[in-house]
């Protein structure tokens, strides 16, 4: 049987576990870049917010999940972290996908495309669960590291502790849909003490041309202040002026392609 069809995925709502541990020391050695990496305590503090009341109001519902892979002996073969969000005024929701990493010793075997399954799947769940249909309108986010906008030291690192080439993540991603927002994109700095970051690309699973601007924009801002700050502002003029630039324009053009990320590749898969 392959590998992949006896994998058990669960999600993982308490950090307060071993469990929770282990997940984190596979994320660790797999992330590794300092404005993309979260503390140990900055993914509790994150995940603590789930529920909370005032950030409800102000956001509407959201919640953040992480899944663990485990293979039929117990051993922890992935894991993913995202957020889902409601958008009530886009009559949608979002998903946030922030990792997702497969052990490298358990690659090629269809874990990561399962977890990317399970993802959507949960996260449609707990909209359901929150009183919407489960064919309400979701819309799947992520980052991606952008291989122009990373330094070569930074490209080196980050493909030796993914076990990755950047490029090649890029095609990973691009063959599950994903494509790029043709927007100025920074990541408000995960911690008082961490900066902006601005080696990412921002990405959503979509087959149109063109992707509507309020949707990112209700999306990023939510994102932005749950998940990034961890509600430590509710203003942050860098973040508003980025949203009020999204928001500007009506929709965003829609791009990548494989032959492109196959150049990106050319010219810089070697710089390591
Ligand atoms: C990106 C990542 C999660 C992919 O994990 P994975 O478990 O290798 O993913 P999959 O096995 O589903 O897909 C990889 C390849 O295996 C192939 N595959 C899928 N099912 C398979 C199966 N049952 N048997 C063999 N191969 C299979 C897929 O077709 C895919 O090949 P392709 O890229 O040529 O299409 C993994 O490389 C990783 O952890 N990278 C580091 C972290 C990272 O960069 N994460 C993404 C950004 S957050």
């Amino acid at each position: 049987m392959d590998l992949v069809q006896t994998i058990k995925i669960q999600s993982v709502h308490d950090t307060d576990t071993e469990e929770f541990r282990q997940i984190y020391d596979l994320y660790r050695r797999i992330f590794t870049l300092e404005e993309e990496t979260e503390s140990f305590d900055g993914l509790c503090a994150s995940m603590a917010l789930n529920g909370n009341p005032d950030l409800t109001q102000k956001y509407g519902p959201f919640q953040e999940i992480w899944l663990s892979a485990r293979t039929p002996e117990g051993r922890l073969a992935g894991g993913a972290d995202f957020n889902v969000f409601i958008l009530p005024e886009q009559a949608c929701a979002t998903i946030h996908i922030t990792y997702i990493f497969t052990d490298a010793r358990c690659r090629q075997n269809g874990i990561g495309s399962s977890l990317l399954q399970h993802i959507e799947s949960e996260a449609r769940r707990w909209v359901a669960s929150q009183g919407f249909p489960l064919n309400y309108p979701l819309h799947v986010f992520c980052e991606q590291n952008a291989p122009e906008r990373m330094s070569p030291e930074e490209y080196r690192r980050d493909a030796e502790a993914a076990g990755l080439d950047p490029c090649q993540r890029l095609i990973w991603w691009h063959k599950k849909g994903f494509r790029r927002l043709d927007t100025e994109y920074v990541q408000p700095p995960l911690s008082p003490q961490g900066k902006a970051c601005t080696n990412l690309s921002l990405n959503v699973k979509t087959s149109k041309r063109l992707f509507p601007s309020a949707i990112v924009s209700g999306h990023l801002r939510r994102f932005f202040y749950i998940a990034v700050f961890k509600a430590r502002t509710s203003h942050d003029a860098q973040t508003e002026e980025i949203l009020r630039k999204i928001e500007a324009t009506g929709s965003i053009p829609v791009t990548g392609s494989l032959k492109e990320y196959r150049e990106l590749g050319k010219r810089f898969s070697l710089q390591g």
